[in-house]
């Protein structure tokens, strides 16, 4: 695919890509992740939901090797071309879900940006539960979601997305034997959750 292929939207993972520059919480989300992430330098990392590659390709001087799987394969085609491009070889982009992230090998932490929130919204807390299930199944020591969350009070339903409360996330960790050990709120629907095994 040529790196500019519009989706049935009309959208590219440029556009995507440029969006998320400009978008302040996103850039703030994203630099909380990198801040509180315990990453050792010889981690194998997860990066569930990876789109365009942008969380995978920044941890990957952090680490040893990075995992980006997401159910959007254009969008995986445009990460391998931006690893390519940029010469990072410690990074793999294939097919893998929430339910069923289609990773065989040892990981040691789950990361996911701007990801799991779709799994609320699609299917609420059932939908979320089967997704945190799923991501546990890889076996990590730490699990690290960057995230739209209410830390406020409950949410007036926008148009065209529903997100669940930091309580909800934080819930459905524990209950798939993680213990929240850092938090960093960035607004009252954005914030980053460290949870640990
Ligand atoms: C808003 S993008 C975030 C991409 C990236 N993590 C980032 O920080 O830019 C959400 C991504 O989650 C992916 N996604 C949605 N549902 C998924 C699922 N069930 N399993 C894996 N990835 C999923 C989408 O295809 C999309 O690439």
């Amino acid at each position: 695919m040529s790196n500019t292929k519009r989706d049935s939207n009309g959208y590219t993972p440029l556009d995507y890509d440029a969006d998320c520059e400009s978008d302040e919480v996103y850039q703030r989300c994203l630099s909380a992740l990198l801040t509180h992430a315990p990453i050792e330098r010889d981690d194998t990392v997860v990066d569930i939901g990876t789109g365009t590659g942008i969380v995978a390709l920044e941890l990957a001087s952090k680490c040893d090797h990075v995992i980006g799987r997401d159910i959007y394969d254009d969008w995986l085609r445009y990460a391998r071309e931006k690893a390519a491009r940029r010469g990072i070889e410690n990074v793999s982009f294939d097919h893998g879900s929430f339910r069923k992230p289609n990773v065989s090998e040892p990981v040691d932490v789950v990361v996911a940006c701007y990801a799991l929130y779709m799994a609320y919204d699609e299917g609420g807390e059932d939908e979320l539960r089967a997704a945190i299930d799923g991501l546990a199944g890889v076996n990590p020591r730490c699990m690290v979601v960057a995230d739209k969350m209410h830390f406020g009070p409950a949410q007036t339903p926008t148009d065209y997305e529903t997100l669940p409360s930091m309580g909800t996330v934080a819930t459905l960790l524990a209950g798939a034997g993680f213990t929240l050990t850092d938090v960093e709120i960035i607004t009252e629907s954005a914030g980053v959750l460290v949870a640990t095994r």
